[in-house]
């Protein structure tokens, strides 16, 4: 695919979006759009990187993190202050730190170069005070936390992370997530485009078919509710939670609302919560076809002192393995047909409200970049202030 052909395909996606069409299938399988889509959606956007109550709960120290691609790595000072920087050597580019660790100093296990968790240079062993220090600094990342969760903006020149998800912050307000914990998680790979599995996890249409057995008769398709979201970078959808399915669920706290409630922070992160716990499926993507997922369950500080708490995370855990596995043979087959020849775009109906929301901000970014960028069949001009 030229680069043409990707102006034209955003062009197209455009036509799609507007008249409630699915997206160009090409979207979902050409590894030239992949590395469009990860320089600019991902790289320019908000993507979450993790939750900052477990940051902080491990102390001073620091934990690396593979971005979309980018190598970063997140320290805590003793003040409990967070920086996330370029997980690379400033000396010739060894990557730092290969697990997490608690500590005052990142040090390289190459020529031993180290720096403090502010990102100084604390020693370079040997090398001559005409060195400039500031030279040497670990190149900062520009990072925004909502929610417990930590955010980076790689390219570093996106709005304000609270500006592009103004509408949201009210609808999440009382839930208690900024300071629940990682009780469980649990990695599965994925074998099929990321938006297959954003569009999958953000509705539940898909439970009659899907999950016509196990969540239809508990949580049903017909009760759930979109909200609108004027064109700002999320989604959310509640529904309200049957007396069956808070009987079954080990973790419910019978004071809260009983609604579910799965949003999005375009476009990775996927979460949600229910009376007495959240959720969320971590999107790692690796390329066009491939990415991670991994299930981190939460929950309030408060519980996880519970001694019961262990066997009742099993429990979810493996519910929540078992969702999770009929979601994947539907997702294999929504990629095997998206990869089909002679396919034509399908129709999105307001059942499928989410995902016209993540579409319609998906090619508007990329409507909006396009439009400055030769390389992708734009004027290249830039745009007025
Ligand atoms: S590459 Fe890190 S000290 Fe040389
Ligand atoms: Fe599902």
């Amino acid at each position: 695919m030229t680069t043409s052909d990707i102006g034209a395909l955003i062009a197209a996606a455009g036509d799609h979006v507007r008249h409630d069409r699915t997206l160009p299938a090409e979207m979902y399988t050409s590894a030239e759009f992949f590395a469009t889509e990860s320089r600019w959606v991902f790289q320019k956007s908000w993507v979450p990187v993790c939750r900052v109550p477990d940051l902080l709960a491990a102390g001073a120290g620091y934990t690396p993190k593979v971005v979309c691609g980018v190598e970063v790595v997140v320290t805590v000072d003793e003040g409990q202050r967070i920086r996330v920087f370029l997980n690379v050597c400033r000396h010739r580019g060894m990557l730092l730190a290969d697990r997490p660790q608690q500590g005052k100093k990142l040090v390289c296990g190459y020529h031993r170069w180290s720096y403090r968790l502010d990102g100084e240079p604390a020693g370079l062993p040997l090398v001559s005070r005409e060195v400039d220090r500031a030279r040497c600094r670990l190149h900062p990342v520009r990072h925004e936390t909502w929610q417990g969760w930590l955010f980076v903006n790689l390219a570093g020149d996106a709005r304000s992370l609270t500006d592009e998800i103004s509408g949201l912050h009210e609808v999440v307000d009382d839930v208690g997530l900024p300071t629940m914990l990682t009780a469980a998680s649990r990695e599965f790979v994925s074998t099929w485009n990321w938006k297959v599995m954003w569009e999958n996890y953000n509705e539940f249409y898909h439970h009659l078919g899907t999950h016509r057995d196990t969540l239809e008769p508990l949580l049903p398709a017909a009760t759930a509710s979109t909200l609108d979201n004027h064109g700002e970078a999320w989604s959310c959808t509640t529904v309200p939670c049957t007396e069956q399915y808070l009987s079954m669920q080990p973790l419910t706290d019978h004071r809260r609302t009983p609604d579910m409630a799965l949003f999005s922070v375009f476009p990775l992160l996927c979460a949600g919560w229910q009376p007495g716990s959240a959720f969320w499926m971590e999107i790692i993507p690796e390329d066009v076809v491939r990415h991670k997922v991994v299930w981190h369950l939460l929950v309030p500080p408060e519980r996880m002192d519970d001694p019961k708490l262990e066997t009742e995370i099993t429990r979810v855990m493996d519910g929540l393995g078992a969702i999770h596995d009929e979601d994947m043979k539907s997702c294999t087959l929504v990629q095997r047909g998206l990869s089909s020849a002679l396919n034509t775009s399908g129709n999105l109906t307001e059942l499928d409200k989410p995902i016209s929301q993540m579409h319609r901000w998906l090619v508007g970014l990329l409507e909006h970049l396009s439009k400055d960028d030769p390389s992708c069949g734009g004027s290249g001009r830039q745009r007025s202030a």
